[in-house]
């Protein structure tokens, strides 16, 4: 099977068997200082086009992208015990599905996805939860429930088109693990057994 096949087909098996971590991956950035940033990020949906993701464009995570493209992608399904780390290229644009849904999005989450818009950007620095309450408090004043259906617009897809996939499949008869590392390489992907 082919590596992105796998992938596709392991993530369903996961959300199938109701994994708790099968709705989340963890993207690792290169920050400005060169160390590795690693945040838990909710997988959109994974299929033959790539991996997507939900981000705010003028976040930390987007910003070490933009200054550095290096990046890795990992998913870990421990109902499946498969471990699989993904590099590659990327492209953030805005949705046509990710407008429609959002509206669906519970009303909070939407406050807040205005409030990185509108109000201070996601991860600064800020004197304290309170101020935050409060500013929050004030967007939902100015905007109900009815009124918040359309995202704004620094909220983006991130599609990774991955290139490189490692994977790690428990072999729990013998614990001799699978790992074989897959490398696209002119359209094709080459196949590398690893020592487990
Ligand atoms: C379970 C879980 C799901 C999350 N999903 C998202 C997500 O889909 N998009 C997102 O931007 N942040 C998500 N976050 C928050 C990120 O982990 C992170 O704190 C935030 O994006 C800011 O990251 P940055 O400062 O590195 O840009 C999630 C966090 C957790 C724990």
């Amino acid at each position: 099977m082919l590596p992105m096949d796998e992938l596709i087909a392991t993530y369903k098996e996961a959300l199938n068997t109701r994994d708790a971590s099968s709705r989340f991956c963890t993207l690792i950035t290169l920050d400005e200082l060169g160390y590795p940033a690693s945040r838990v990020l909710t997988i959109r949906s994974i299929d033959e086009s790539g991996i997507r993701l939900y981000v705010n464009k003028n976040s930390p995570k987007v910003m070490h992208l933009q200054n550095d493209e290096k990046f890795e992608v990992l998913f870990f399904w421990p109902n499946l015990m498969k471990q699989y780390k993904v590099r590659g290229d990327f492209e953030l644009f805005t949705e046509a599905d990710q407008i429609s849904q959002w509206k669906h999005k519970p009303y909070a989450g939407r406050l807040v996805d205005m409030y990185h818009s509108l109000g201070r950007n996601q991860s600064s620095k800020v004197d304290s939860r309170e101020v935050i309450e409060t500013e929050i408090a004030k967007l939902a004043d100015q905007y109900s429930q009815e009124l918040l259906i359309q995202p704004p617009e620094d909220l983006v897809t991130l599609l990774i088109k991955p290139t490189y996939i490692s994977a790690w499949v428990n072999m729990q008869k013998n614990r001799i693990h699978n790992r074989t590392e897959y490398t696209l390489t002119n359209s094709q992907w080459l196949a590398q057994v690893l020592v487990p």
